[in-house]
């Protein structure tokens, strides 16, 4: 039986193409997508999951999330990918009437299905902390939240310390780390081992699939992206490996630890500090990713998004 799944996502390409896995995946049952601001303002978050949803139209629907317009964000990546977080790819979208908000829709569907729902965050933490600051009890009703963000031992990559979904709502980290929920982290460090190159772009599904349509609209400008502005040749899509994590965690490896957020410092707000010393003062709170088997998460990656439509 499918595996319900709830995708808590700031698109951006990287979640989109997270998306798009997630909802093809016959193990996967996406029960629904909610959007945070992050990548993007909320707003254009909450267009961006729609507009995502839309083009893929699949068979079955997930139920949609908006993210709160007063959400307090740090920082967001409009300079790398666009002010719309999809390098001026444009979708239109239909007018929605009946509009919930992310952190309801979490809540409902958590509790409509008791110890069923994994929710696979890829973006900052504001959602989950918010349905849990107003529901405590979800937290022994969350079957398991796999976050993308912070790093196990390598640089920060929005600042030199902090990586950027954990440094945009750095407190809501904390309060996801602190919080009872069975979780486990993959930080970008491991993510960033998986590296796809441009023959990505030759072998995609044909134009005339919905999601052939879709990823030859964004893929181009996410290689354009990391070529001009961060001088890669290639991409990291780090949302995408989450996903894959829920699906194929056997491909994953993870040690328990105590993990905290440094909410305060200067030079390392939102730096994440994980407790590798033999002798760590506190007892371990999470999983974290510390290794995975980087060529068959890239086959894994690599074969779903050009499997003919
Ligand atoms: O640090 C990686 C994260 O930031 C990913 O979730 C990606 O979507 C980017 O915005
Ligand atoms: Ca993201």
């Amino acid at each position: 039986m499918a595996r319900k799944i709830l995708l808590d996502v700031d698109p951006g390409i990287d979640d989109a193409v997270a998306i798009c896995l997630a909802l093809h995946e016959p193990m996967l049952e996406v029960v629904a997508i909610t959007a945070t601001g992050g990548t993007v303002s909320p707003e254009q978050s909450t267009l961006n999951v729609q507009a995502v949803v839309e083009q893929l139209d699949p068979p079955r629907w997930p139920r949609l999330g908006c993210a709160s317009p007063d959400q307090i964000l740090r920082a967001d990546r409009r300079h790398l990918f666009g002010v719309d977080g999809f390098c001026g790819a444009h979708f239109s979208v239909a007018k929605r009437h009946h509009q919930h908000s992310s952190v309801k829709v979490i809540c409902d569907e958590v509790r409509s299905a008791p110890g069923d729902v994994t929710i696979v965050a890829t973006g900052p933490l504001t959602n989950i902390a918010a349905a849990l600051r107003q529901q405590p009890d979800l937290a022994s009703m969350i079957r398991h939240l796999i976050m993308l963000g912070g790093t196990l031992s390598g640089p920060g990559n929005v600042t030199a310390a902090a990586e950027f979904n954990i440094y945009c709502d750095a407190e809501a980290a904390r309060e996801v780390f602190h919080s009872q929920l069975t979780k486990t982290l993959v930080p970008i460090d491991l993510t960033a081992r998986i590296l796809l190159s441009f023959d990505l772009l030759e072998k995609l599904p044909a134009e005339e699939s919905p999601r052939g349509r879709l990823l030859r609209q964004l893929l181009p400008g996410a290689f354009r992206t990391y070529r001009q502005q961060l001088g890669i040749e290639g991409i990291h899509l780090h949302d995408a490996v989450a996903v894959i994590a829920a699906i194929e965690p056997k491909l994953f490896s993870t040690q328990r630890m105590y993990g905290d957020i440094e909410t305060e410092g200067t030079l390392t707000h939102g730096t994440t500090i994980l407790d590798r010393r033999l002798h760590p003062e506190h007892r371990p709170n999470l999983d974290v990713v510390v290794d995975l088997d980087s060529a068959e998460v890239t086959k894994r990656i690599f074969d779903r998004l050009t499997q003919p439509a």
